[in-house]
């Protein structure tokens, strides 16, 4: 059942440490609900909304910022050395205050290499890269925190601005083509709007500290890109077969290719009952076209 008294209200202030691509999603999202949202770089911004984090250097942000906080998210990587940025810097200031909710985006990556098969929140990390066993402990720093946290495990995000699309117009585009090879994927716009829902609802659901967020169909990279070009009107270049290709992709375009899973969303969308708005590439596509044409 959905909680029609949404317990999230204007009395409510979020603090997105790394105001990228989803943070500074969501916090527009929220902002709407009449939410307060401040957002973190780690440059000066002109947006009146953000403050400056960067747990390289001294850029810390001030009690002002904290004051009347109520719920955190956090959309910053792990550091060099697998550490979290935020709770390194900043695990102190956040254990005092008062919060209701905070939320961590993760990565998939931790499953590791699931030889194409499905993988749930039920299965054990087998982080494989180094990048996913420094995540893998953020996790943990993370759990460890005795902050009501809440982690979302993400796939490749897309989304507007930031699609196959944009790299098939700046010619960043690889046509690599690799035989039963699928990625999970999801829609930037779920993933904000995914954790709205499960905040609005969660009188009505049952908690789950660790949630995946992706869309329903896992496919290969090809079916992604072709349908780009489609969407564009151009002609697809002629696909180039992995072994061919590897030579000439970075070490961590390379390191992609190495892992085969297809991530389940049942929890999520079965269980907790968030239906996605863009259910596989070609909705999230067709959403990320009218931003090009516009
Ligand atoms: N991109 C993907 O496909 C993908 C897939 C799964 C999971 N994820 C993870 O999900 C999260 C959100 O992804 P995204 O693509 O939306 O992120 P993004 O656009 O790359 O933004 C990352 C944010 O983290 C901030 N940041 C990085 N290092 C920092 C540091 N040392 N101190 C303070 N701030 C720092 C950046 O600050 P500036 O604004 O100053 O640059 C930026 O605001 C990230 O943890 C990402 O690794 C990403």
């Amino acid at each position: 059942m959905i909680d029609l008294s949404s317990p999230l209200t204007n009395q409510n202030k979020f603090l997105i440490f790394g105001g990228g691509f989803s943070g500074n999603y969501f916090a527009k999202a929220i902002r709407k609900l009449g939410c307060v949202a401040l957002t973190s770089s780690r440059s000066k911004s002109n947006e009146s909304n953000s403050f400056i984090f960067n747990s390289e250097n001294d850029s810390i942000p001030g009690d002002s910022i904290f004051e009347g906080v109520t719920h955190i998210l956090s959309c910053i990587p792990p550091d060099k050395n697998g550490n979290d940025p935020v709770l390194k810097r900043l695990q102190n200031k956040i254990n005092n205050l008062s919060l209701t909710w905070v939320g961590y985006l993760s990565t998939t990556g931790v499953y590791g290499n699931t030889y194409g098969n499905w993988v749930s929140e039920q299965d054990q990390p087998n982080p494989f890269q180094e990048r996913s066993q420094r995540r893998l402990n953020c996790e943990k720093e993370w759990i460890n925190s005795n902050l009501p946290i809440q982690i979302f495990r993400l796939p490749g995000i897309y989304g507007p601005g930031r699609s196959t699309l944009e790299a098939i117009k700046t010619g960043k585009i690889k046509v690599i083509e690799k035989e039963n090879q699928v990625f999970s994927r999801i829609h930037v716009a779920d993933i904000a709007n995914a954790i709205i829902y499960l905040l609005q609802n969660k009188n009505n659901l049952d908690f789950h500290p660790i949630i995946n967020i992706a869309d329903d169909e896992p496919c290969s990279q090809i079916k992604v890109i072709s349908y780009g070009y489609q969407l564009l009107g151009l002609r697809m270049p002629k696909k180039i077969l992995f072994e061919e290709a590897k030579k000439d992709l970075s070490p961590i375009a390379q390191s992609f290719w190495k892992e085969n899973r297809r991530v389940s969303n049942k929890l999520l969308c079965e269980k907790l009952g968030y239906k996605l708005i863009y259910k596989n590439y070609q909705l999230g596509l067709n959403n990320c076209l009218i931003n090009i044409i516009k």
